[in-house]
């Protein structure tokens, strides 16, 4: 469908698409984010495919208002604070995951916590309306490209990979939202965008802490102390299941001999692969087995940020 003119039907349209499991490009007051049902797990894989992450980084989940924001996650009185002094706009808060959340594990590669935010844009704010889901959105662009701004910027870096795009014409900001990891009683800046910090800091009344890598880029995942690791050991490209091992499957040909299985996906589809993987390393691990092995899957497409999860398990702790 490419790029279409943001009016109420087209919207409605894409309000569908999302909800049917689709990619669609939106604007907010940031950057284009490409959106996804956050709460459908196949849907968040075809965001990285999309993208062509090499790695599963947790994404924002875009909500209307706080209130629906307290659907999925657990806010303190002092994430209530901030929401209710920023949002609708650029500032993104990490919170706790509640028990009863429906978004995907995927969409928060695993951790406990999850990235929330209310856009400033009413394009977007009426899409939020129209679906009736949380949607996660990164930046609508192949990783490693620059952030879009204009509808054709993700006509250019996505074209047929994204079902829909609506256009909202340029972006107001251009650079990301702030994220702020307000899970505890200080909240810790983990990434610089168009919230700057010295406006946080006259809400709070107090000095920010910051958890900024070097360049100022948001934590890769993998370093933070919170992402899921599991408990049992892991061995890789197994080929053979031992007795007392539970097997991580992937494709028809499962070992004979293996005794506790899930299959990532029995007819070998990485995206659906990508969409259990990390429910599925929960469930292993509840079983206490001492080792996890894991059957080989194929280091391309969305398989290289499967293999980069699951290496991360396999390393010493
Ligand atoms: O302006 C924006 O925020 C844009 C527009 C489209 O809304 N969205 C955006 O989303 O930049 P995204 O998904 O690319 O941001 C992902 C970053 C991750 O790399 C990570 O730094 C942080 O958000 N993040 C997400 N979930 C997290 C979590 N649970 N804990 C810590 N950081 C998290
Ligand atoms: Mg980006």
């Amino acid at each position: 469908m490419g790029i279409v003119k943001a009016t109420d039907e087209a919207i409605r349209v894409a309000a569908d698409h999302l909800r049917a499991g689709q990619l669609v490009a939106f604007p907010t007051e940031t950057v284009y984010g490409l959106g996804a049902d956050a709460t459908n797990g196949r849907a968040v894989a075809a965001v990285f495919e999309a993208k062509g992450r090499p790695q599963f980084n947790p994404l924002i989940v875009h909500v209307i208002d706080v209130a629906h924001a307290q659907e999925h996650g657990m806010f303190t009185p002092l994430a209530v604070r901030l929401a209710e002094a920023f949002w609708p706009g650029p500032l993104t808060l990490v919170v706790r995951k509640s028990a009863q959340s429906t978004i995907s594990d995927l969409a928060t590669a695993g951790l406990e916590t999850v990235a929330l935010r209310a856009p400033d844009h009413p394009i977007a704010h009426r899409l939020l309306h129209a679906t009736e889901r949380p949607v996660a959105a990164p930046s609508a662009n192949r990783s490693g490209h620059v952030s879009p701004t204009l509808a054709e910027h993700v006509q250019t870096d996505l074209g047929e990979r994204v079902s829909l795009i609506l256009d909202g014409g340029p972006t107001a900001h251009g650079l990301e939202s702030t994220i702020l990891d307000a899970t505890g009683n200080e909240p810790v800046m983990l990434r610089t965008g168009v919230t700057p910090a010295e406006t946080i800091e006259a809400v709070l009344g107090q000095p920010l802490r910051r958890a900024l890598s070097d360049d100022a880029q948001p934590q890769a995942p993998g370093q933070l102390a919170s992402h899921y690791a599991p408990n049992a050991r892991v061995r890789l490209n197994a080929t053979d299941v031992k007795s007392e091992e539970a097997l991580l499957a992937f494709g028809p040909d499962v070992p004979s001999t293996a005794g506790r299985v899930i299959n990532l996906s029995p007819t070998g589809d990485l995206i659906e692969a990508a969409a259990k993987l990390f429910a599925a390393l929960r469930m292993m691990d509840k079983s206490e087995p001492v080792t996890i092995a894991v059957m080989p899957i194929p280091n391309q497409g969305l398989g290289e940020a499967i293999n980069d999860r699951l290496a991360r398990a396999a390393a010493p702790r």
